[in-house]
């Protein structure tokens, strides 16, 4: 194939957004033949695949044994997704199937670190149950309002990779101490404090998760014990994915004032829920979820829409164009993920 004209090539692609199409039109200097589809990929729509060379999905698609099947069923062998997260993979599948995965695993860190300062801040000034109660008519100035600044407050990064340092940055440029707990500490990162976990959730004044979820290695890396151990004033926020925390553990520790609030852009079931509209918060399919997220304001929940910028859409899309670019070059993508 002539490099600069893969017309001949054709990726599907799911999970694609209205405000992503002008983008993918723009990036798309090499004539890639676009199939672009709206909904996430599922049993349901596999089919859209058909007749394509690759796939190329997001966080929110279905990449489990059954999809796999049908799309290898089709003769297809790449399946990549364009986002840094891959725990939706069946890696099993996937490599009794000769499916190849690639990822993004850089991009824009600061599209998901400045979220989470956000989440962190808001619940760090009391500015979500403040602003609750003033749309409720309270304008009293309440005593659990009372709070620190951050320049006097230390900042605990679990998983200080290019997300969790982008963040630690922020906090830093403010005055903050920031600490981080990582396996395999960096010895050159100088944004951060490296320090045992213990250490960390009991020294923080917020703690921010940025590991990757790893089914069956990473669940329930801040459960009961962890959160035993911080503040009653602290705010845990994540920004990773839902099952790295105990969600049981964490609404039960806000309702009894263990701590002092949770941010987080993702959710414990969240396929039940992403880009979906509920009439009321009581049809969330999830128990769990629903439990956790009625203890709003201490509780505050995005959509997970920590990738949501332009910048880092941008990223996923013209990386995502150089894992095919170079697959059909070399053989391999640039950002392979074996398991
Ligand atoms: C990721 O990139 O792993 C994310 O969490 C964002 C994705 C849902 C688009």
């Amino acid at each position: 194939m002539k490099i600069g004209d893969f017309k001949m090539f054709k990726i599907t692609v799911y999970s694609v957004r209205e405000v992503e199409i002008p983008l993918f039109e723009k990036l798309n200097k090499d004539n890639f033949e676009l199939n672009l589809v709206s909904e996430h990929l599922s049993i349901k729509n596999v089919a859209k695949a058909e007749g394509s060379d690759a796939v190329l999905v997001s966080g929110g698609d279905d990449t489990g044994k059954d999809v796999l099947e049908k799309i290898a069923s089709y003769g297809i062998k790449l399946v990549y997704t364009r986002s840094v997260g891959v725990d939706r993979y069946d890696f099993a599948a996937a490599n009794e199937l000769g499916i190849k995965v690639a990822n993004v695993p850089n991009y824009s860190p600061r599209s998901v670190a400045e979220l989470a300062f956000i989440l962190g801040m808001t619940l760090f000034r009391h500015v979500a149950p403040a602003t609750y109660n003033t749309h409720m008519g309270d304008f009293r100035i309440l005593p659990e309002y009372f709070a620190n600044e951050i320049h006097d407050a230390t900042v605990g990064i679990i998983g200080a990779g290019n997300i969790g340092t982008a963040e630690a940055k922020l906090y830093k440029a403010l005055g903050a101490k920031t600490l981080a707990f990582q396996r395999h500490p960096d010895s050159s990162n100088d944004a951060v404090e490296f320090v045992d976990m213990d250490t960390l959730l009991k020294k923080s004044d917020i703690v921010s998760i940025h590991v990757p979820y790893i089914p069956g290695k990473t669940d329930n890396l801040v459960g009961a014990p962890e959160l035993a151990k911080m503040k009653s004033s602290a705010i845990l926020v994540n920004t990773a994915r839902g099952p790295v925390v105990d969600n049981e553990a964490v609404a039960q520790a806000v309702r009894d004032f263990k701590i002092g609030g949770y941010g987080t852009d993702v959710l414990l079931d969240e396929q039940h829920v992403m880009d979906k509209q509920f009439d009321t918060l009581d049809d969330v399919p999830n128990q769990i979820d629903k439990d956790l997220m009625k203890n709003y304001p201490n509780v505050i929940v995005t959509p997970h829409m920590g990738f949501f910028t332009v910048p880092a859409v941008t990223d996923m899309i013209s990386t995502s164009f150089e894992n095919f670019k170079s697959t059909i070059k070399t053989g391999k993508p640039i950002y392979p993920v074996e398991r």
